[in-house]
């Protein structure tokens, strides 16, 4: 698939751009904050509902702007198709070849899309958050029902652990029947997005694996574990069996639950574990180690969505050339060459050398105003 052209209006701090892309190869220079990252942020927001940078619409709105606009002409097999977004103080509206949805995660499924910055360098490194983004975001954009499920958990965690503090807090004695009420519901869909995150994990653990071994000719193996928060999981559980297991979890941590006001246990508390030739990444890995890694995640992605969707998806480079060394840039435009249409942004060309694609655009950034120079 591929874009072949985004408009963006008001959208942070561009008044109005219209840009048609190419569909191979697409390089956006500029100084530092004149709006690359928004360039990029906007396309991925079409891609997961979300942005990576923000939570809060408002401030994707330009600032003194009322509302703003995102619009992709898309070009997948099945045809070409516009899809939009609008953004105002109550929220955000979608609109799919000029009809409106009524939810907005029905965009899901339609741009896909995977983002490398630097950021993600700390995808091996940090905390678990970040991996457990990694994964449900890649799960999302190829299952609308995925993506459900996970607003749905999301919404369920809130009111129980709501409902754990007035309990800690005596406001309310009717709650323990409540609280059995809301464990039904999260071991519900929580095993389900647990199932979900199992299956993923198997494909993509074996194109990571891939991927490693190419950057590293051979002499890295990678692998990946999904580490659950569940006391007595095994694994081939099948989703009755998992859903009764959460809820005997729940039984038993009950108490602690309540005197720490939230709940301990469950996908929002899993991690994934990655280890290179048997050694834990996070913990000894060498800083180089790890980004190899985190770029292998990234290809893994990459080809995760072409197996699920049948097309590859539209790749966003933020910046990250100049963070790779000469080894790995090759590896990533090996994997880019002429099939992923790609957009690369870099504050000069001067890391980008080694590119030979056949056709290419190069774009000017300059104060939220965007040119196409060649
Ligand atoms: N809501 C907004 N309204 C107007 N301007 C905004 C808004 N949000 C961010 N900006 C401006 O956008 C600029 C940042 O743009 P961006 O992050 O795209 O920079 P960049 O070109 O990627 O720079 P770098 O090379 O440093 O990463 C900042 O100057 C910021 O002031
Ligand atoms: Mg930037």
């Amino acid at each position: 698939m591929f874009l072949e052209r985004v408009l963006c209006r008001n959208f942070r701090n561009f008044d109005e751009i219209i840009i048609d892309l190419n569909k191979n190869l697409n390089i956006f220079l500029g100084q530092n904050g004149q709006g690359k990252t928004n360039f990029l942020e906007a396309i991925y927001l079409m891609a997961t509902t979300n942005s990576h940078r923000s939570s809060i619409s408002s401030e994707l709105i330009k600032w003194e702007e009322e509302e703003s606009l995102v619009q992709l002409l898309l070009k997948r097999r099945e045809g070409k198709m516009k899809l939009a977004m609008r953004l105002d103080n109550s929220g955000r509206k979608i609109e799919i070849n000029d009809n409106q949805l009524s939810k907005v995660s029905e965009l899901l499924g339609y741009l896909n899309a995977v983002l490398f910055s630097p950021e993600d360098l700390k995808l091996v490194k940090e905390g678990p958050a970040h991996r457990r983004e990694f994964i449900d975001l890649e799960i999302s954009q190829v299952s609308r029902y995925y993506g459900h499920l996970l607003n749905k958990y999301d919404h369920i965690l809130k009111q129980r652990n709501n409902l754990l503090k007035s309990i800690r807090e005596n406001r309310n004695n009717t709650s323990q029947e409540m609280l059995s009420v809301w464990d039904q519901q999260l071991a519900t869909i929580g095993s389900k997005i647990i199932l979900k995150r199992l299956e993923v994990i198997d494909k993509l653990k074996i194109l990571a694996r891939l991927s490693q071994r190419k950057i590293t000719a051979g002499r890295e193996e990678l692998e990946i574990e999904y580490e659950i928060s569940l006391n007595n999981f095994s694994k081939n559980l099948g989703e009755a069996e998992l859903r009764n297991l959460f809820l005997d979890n729940l039984v038993s941590k009950r108490d602690q639950e309540i005197k720490r006001g939230y709940t301990v246990i469950g996908p929002h508390r899993d991690d994934l574990i990655l280890k290179v030739n048997e050694m834990d990444l996070r913990k000894y890995g060498s800083q180089g180690q790890q980004r190899t890694a985190a770029l292998a995640l990234k290809l893994a992605e990459l080809e995760f969505m072409k197996s699920e969707t049948g097309e590859y998806p539209v790749l966003l480079l933020d910046d990250v050339f100049s963070e790779l060394d000469n080894l790995r840039r090759k590896a990533l435009l090996n994997v880019i060459a002429d099939k992923i249409q790609t957009i690369i942004t870099a504050t000069d060309g001067e890391n980008l050398t080694g590119i030979k694609n056949n056709s290419y655009n190069i774009y000017q950034v300059e104060k939220g105003k965007i040119k196409r120079v060649s």
